[in-house]
């Protein structure tokens, strides 16, 4: 296991973190996959740090660009996906899929019926200024465009095929950060070392305009962004992990909580403020299923739990609890395991502290038989 930097920062005010003038980038990938070993990069410091993290994809890499809105109460959202990955070959799913680039778009509506677009793509250009990335997935009509310092986010959807047109708008409060720390320059960007992943946006102010043929989702609610790569294929990295946010009152937290096939646990949390990082780091965050289909470790066999309960030290005696629980909105069907999105209600705070509730995004991944 490798070491992670981890530290407490003690309700630290936010600065502006130093970013790198990185000059505009410009990268094309096309739809068919290239042979060879691929070359990730896992540090910060020498590319934008949301830009493309792979010099090109075999039939192992993946490198994805994730976006969320939840509304208020949890009860009605969006995510879309930008993706370049053999589907099949690196990220497990079931299907035959013509090109490796390619958009997957997802909704909830309130009375709980969901909905999901897959879009498979020509080139994928991502385009990058500062830290800040863009992407144009040619023939899919769908797009996101960066501020240099990611503090915005603008993603559009002209999907004639399915009758989807509207906007997501990102605006973060929040510092962007590598695993273990709010550094994003010189941390490491590795969850393990195959495996990277980097959060632009932990929580914004977002405003969703959507129309799905003549059912409109608009709302103003909490949104999310995350960038996640991988040289090799998704199931030989990790057994299973759990991953998700929480907006609690002033609060949001980030958690992960990863288990490799020799069951090391990796665990990663992120609880900030508007005003303050609370703590970052790679120690401390614990997350167990609860409820009904809670078997922990869980096998191949054991169906979607009905909560997770999150406990996140701070190692000076004060503890955040949440327990969050929500519909299954996505399940796709893999090769091994499975993958369960759940859209919900969290509750929690400091342990002592003040309860609150708020919106919930978080997701079950196995790839266990
Ligand atoms: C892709 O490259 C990685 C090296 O980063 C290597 O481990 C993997 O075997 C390669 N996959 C294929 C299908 O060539
Ligand atoms: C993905 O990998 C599978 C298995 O190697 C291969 O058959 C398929 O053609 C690949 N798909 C693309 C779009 O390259
Ligand atoms: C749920 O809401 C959507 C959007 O308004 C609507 O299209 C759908 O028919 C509704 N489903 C049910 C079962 O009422
Ligand atoms: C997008 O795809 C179309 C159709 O294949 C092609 O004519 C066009 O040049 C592509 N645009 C870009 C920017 O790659
Ligand atoms: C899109 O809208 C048109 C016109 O209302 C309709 O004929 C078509 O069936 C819709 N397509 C889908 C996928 O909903
Ligand atoms: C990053 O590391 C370089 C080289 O060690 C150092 O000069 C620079 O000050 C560091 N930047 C930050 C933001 O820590
Ligand atoms: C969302 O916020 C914007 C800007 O404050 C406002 O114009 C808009 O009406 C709000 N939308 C909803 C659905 O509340
Ligand atoms: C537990 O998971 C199984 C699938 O393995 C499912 O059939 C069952 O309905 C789940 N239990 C509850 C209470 O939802």
């Amino acid at each position: 296991m490798r070491i992670y930097e981890a530290g407490i920062l003690a309700l630290l005010p936010l600065v502006i973190v130093n970013a790198i003038p990185f000059p505009p980038t410009l990268h094309i990938t096309p739809p068919i996959q290239q042979t060879g070993e691929d070359q990730g990069i896992f540090t910060g410091g020498s590319t934008p740090f949301d830009g493309p993290k792979l010099n090109f994809f075999n039939g192992s890499a993946s490198d994805w660009w994730y976006f969320d809105a939840v509304s208020m109460d949890g009860s009605t959202h969006v995510t879309i996906t930008f993706l370049i990955a053999n589907l099949t070959s690196a990220e497990n799913f079931v299907g035959e899929f013509t090109s490796i680039n390619s958009v997957i778009f997802t909704a909830g509506f309130a009375n709980g019926t969901t909905y999901q677009a897959f879009l498979p793509a020509g080139d994928a250009i991502v385009t990058t200024a500062g830290d800040g990335a863009s992407g144009y997935w040619n023939g899919t009509g769908a797009t996101f465009s960066a501020s240099h310092d990611m503090s915005r986010f603008e993603i559009y959807v002209d999907l004639p095929v399915f009758n989807v047109t509207g906007t997501i708008i990102l605006n973060s409060f929040t510092p962007p950060h590598s695993p273990c720390s709010i550094d994003i320059i010189n941390a490491s960007q590795g969850l393990t070392d195959v495996l990277g992943w980097v959060n632009p946006v932990p929580d914004s102010n977002t405003e969703v305009n959507i129309a799905i043929g003549d059912d409109l989702i608009v709302f103003n609610g909490t949104g999310y962004h995350d960038k996640n790569w991988a040289t090799v294929p998704l199931a030989e990295t990790a057994a299973f992990w759990y991953w998700g946010h929480v907006r609690l009152g002033p609060y949001s937290l980030i958690w992960w909580d990863l288990f490799l096939h020799d069951t090391t646990e990796i665990n990663h949390g992120y609880l900030v403020t508007a005003d303050s990082v609370i703590s970052v780091g790679c120690y401390g965050l614990k997350v167990r299923p609860t409820g009904f289909n809670s078997t922990f470790p869980p096998s191949g066999h054991s169906g979607n739990p009905q909560g997770l309960h999150i406990e996140y030290e701070f190692g000076n005696g004060k503890v955040f609890v949440v327990d969050v629980t929500g519909r299954v909105e996505w399940e796709p069907l893999f090769q091994v395991g499975g993958y369960t999105r759940f859209v919900g209600q969290g509750t929690g705070g400091f342990q002592g502290g003040p309860v609150y509730s708020g919106p919930t995004l978080y997701e079950w991944m196995r790839y266990i038989p």
